[in-house]
């Protein structure tokens, strides 16, 4: 990494986050509401696995009660809608976590649609995409949601400034364009969306006071695509086994007058971003 560019982690962001969020839970232990938190767990990959018991234990640390179902990796789509059916009844569960990929042979939108928008804590159910673009309230999409707290926290002003997106994915670039757009003082961009169909994308970029990488083409953002002086966030990987292929070079940091780290930019924030929805969902069931 160059000198020049202020690095942007996004740790203690996630600590700033989650320290209001363990406040938050406490308040609701106080009235006698447990937060509840439940995990889904589909088949046996180990990273799953993995990703799943850390934010148990964080769950647990934070002071949410967290019920856990594990499938069979041939789990029937009936046995998946069963257990979410299960959660959705449940008065003492305020969110759900259906952890991310399924096996293949089950479809997870499908799955996603059957669960309470409510209680949907990645803020990915198609009504939470709906009230996202109409501005109301309910469970944000945590990568992008992450992302706006990062550029907050650093004290990054993206109001009124060019803001430009590499990527339209639904997980991603469009949700965050949407979020980013809104009328809020920490939002409230210009921005623009560029994809596979702009082909002269890096003319967008490089006009960009903060570039948003949310391609997951490794490398893909290079010094010649940065206008000199802006903020560049990673938010964009790939996975070759366990080594993590950023969407930005880190040659982008002699341009850039700030940027995310390699590793722990983006990826803590939308961790803390879960706990936040899960957290806001057992306030605003008990309220
Ligand atoms: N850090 C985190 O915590 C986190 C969380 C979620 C996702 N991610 C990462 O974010 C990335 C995007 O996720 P997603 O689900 O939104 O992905 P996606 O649905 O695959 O979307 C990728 C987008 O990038 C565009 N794109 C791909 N190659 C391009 C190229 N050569 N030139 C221009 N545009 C190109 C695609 O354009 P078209 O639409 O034209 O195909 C598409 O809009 C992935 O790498 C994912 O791993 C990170």
């Amino acid at each position: 990494m160059s000198d020049t560019a202020r690095l942007l982690p996004g740790g203690p962001v996630a600590e700033a986050v989650l320290a209001d969020v363990a406040r938050r839970v406490s308040a609701l232990r106080e009235r006698g509401v447990v937060p509840g938190l439940a995990t889904v767990l589909v088949g046996d990959d180990d990273a799953s696995a993995g990703y799943i018991r850390i934010k148990q234990r964080q769950a647990a640390d934070l002071g949410f009660a967290s019920p856990h179902r594990h499938l069979a990796a041939d789990a029937e789509q009936g046995e998946l809608l069963d257990v979410i059916a299960e959660f959705n009844a449940d008065p003492l569960v305020h969110g759900v976590l259906i952890q991310y990929p399924i096996p293949g042979h089950l479809d997870y939108d499908a799955a996603l649609q059957t669960l309470d928008p409510d209680l949907d804590v990645d803020g990915m159910h198609p009504l939470n995409m709906g009230r996202l673009a109409l501005g109301m309230p309910g469970p944000l999409p945590c990568t992008p949601a992450g992302i706006e707290a990062l550029l907050a926290y650093h004290g990054i002003p993206v109001a009124g400034r060019e803001v430009v997106i590499l990527g339209r994915g639904a997980t991603l670039g469009r949700p965050l364009a949407m979020l980013l757009a809104q009328k809020r003082p920490t939002a409230n961009a210009a921005v623009t969306v560029v994809h596979t169909g702009v082909a002269d994308w890096a003319r967008y970029t490089r006009r960009a006071e903060i570039l948003i990488a949310a391609a997951g083409v490794p490398g893909i953002i290079r010094p010649e695509h940065v206008r000199p002086g802006a903020v560049v966030i990673g938010a964009g990987v790939r996975y070759e086994g366990r080594r993590l292929l950023p969407d930005v070079d880190e040659s982008c940091a002699a341009v850039a007058s700030a940027i995310t780290p390699r590793v722990g930019g983006v990826g803590p924030t939308t961790v803390a971003m879960l706990f936040r929805n899960a957290v806001a969902a057992a306030e605003r069931a008990s309220a």
